[in-house]
């Protein structure tokens, strides 16, 4: 399996890998969803504020996975994870923790300091994550499931308090999601 940053000719294939596993875990509608988030973020957003990889076997795309920039008014330099998904038929075979250490990696070598995601603590706990309150770091809207915001830092042991809103990038602009 062949870790590397996401090549721009496969953004249809991107795109169809996360509706598809996310309609199989989700249900239809969530699948077509994230599959026009990650549309949009891989076609509306600039080149410094994305990163995207994908684990390939056999020229067949098994996972993928974005960060996008946070910004802070502080200025830390921040990135978050969403979406990530590998196909349905190679799940729990470590696909997943292997594509975000492989990122986190990238994103660390390129100074990205902090990562945050919105998501399940029992699987991302596993690689690193942990349970960050809404008043220690704000996420960029009000969270419908607040136990979900996780973070990391790439460079100590812990997350420290920011100070001031975050925002995110467009394609995440929208209530609805968080
Ligand atoms: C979540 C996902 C990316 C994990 O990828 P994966 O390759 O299946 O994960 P790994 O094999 O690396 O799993 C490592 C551990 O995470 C946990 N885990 C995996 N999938 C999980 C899930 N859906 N819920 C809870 N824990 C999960 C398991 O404990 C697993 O360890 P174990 O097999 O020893 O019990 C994948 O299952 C997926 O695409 N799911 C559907 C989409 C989704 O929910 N994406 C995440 C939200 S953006």
């Amino acid at each position: 399996m062949k870790l590397s940053e996401y090549s721009t000719n496969k953004t249809e294939e991107i795109k169809e890998l996360f509706t598809k596993v996310f309609s199989d875990s989700e249900g239809e509608s969530e699948g077509l969803l994230i599959g026009k988030l990650v549309h949009q973020l891989m076609t509306g957003t600039s080149d410094q504020d994305l990163y995207g990889f994908t684990a390939v076997e056999n020229e067949k795309i098994l996972g993928s996975i974005f960060f996008s920039k946070l910004t802070f008014e502080s200025g830390v330099n921040a990135f978050l994870l969403s979406p990530v998904a590998v196909d349905t038929k190679y799940q729990r075979k470590g696909v997943g923790q292997k594509l975000i250490d492989f990122g986190l990696n990238q994103l660390k070598e390129d100074g990205v300091g902090l990562v945050f995601t919105y998501g399940d603590i029992k699987f991302y706990s596993k690689v690193g994550f942990s349970i960050i309150a809404e008043e220690v770091v704000k996420a960029p809207f009000t969270l419908s499931y607040p136990e979900g915001w996780l973070g990391q830092s790439l460079v100590s042991d812990e997350v420290e308090s920011i100070v001031g809103d975050s925002s995110c990038v467009e394609a995440f602009s929208d209530p609805k999601l968080w």
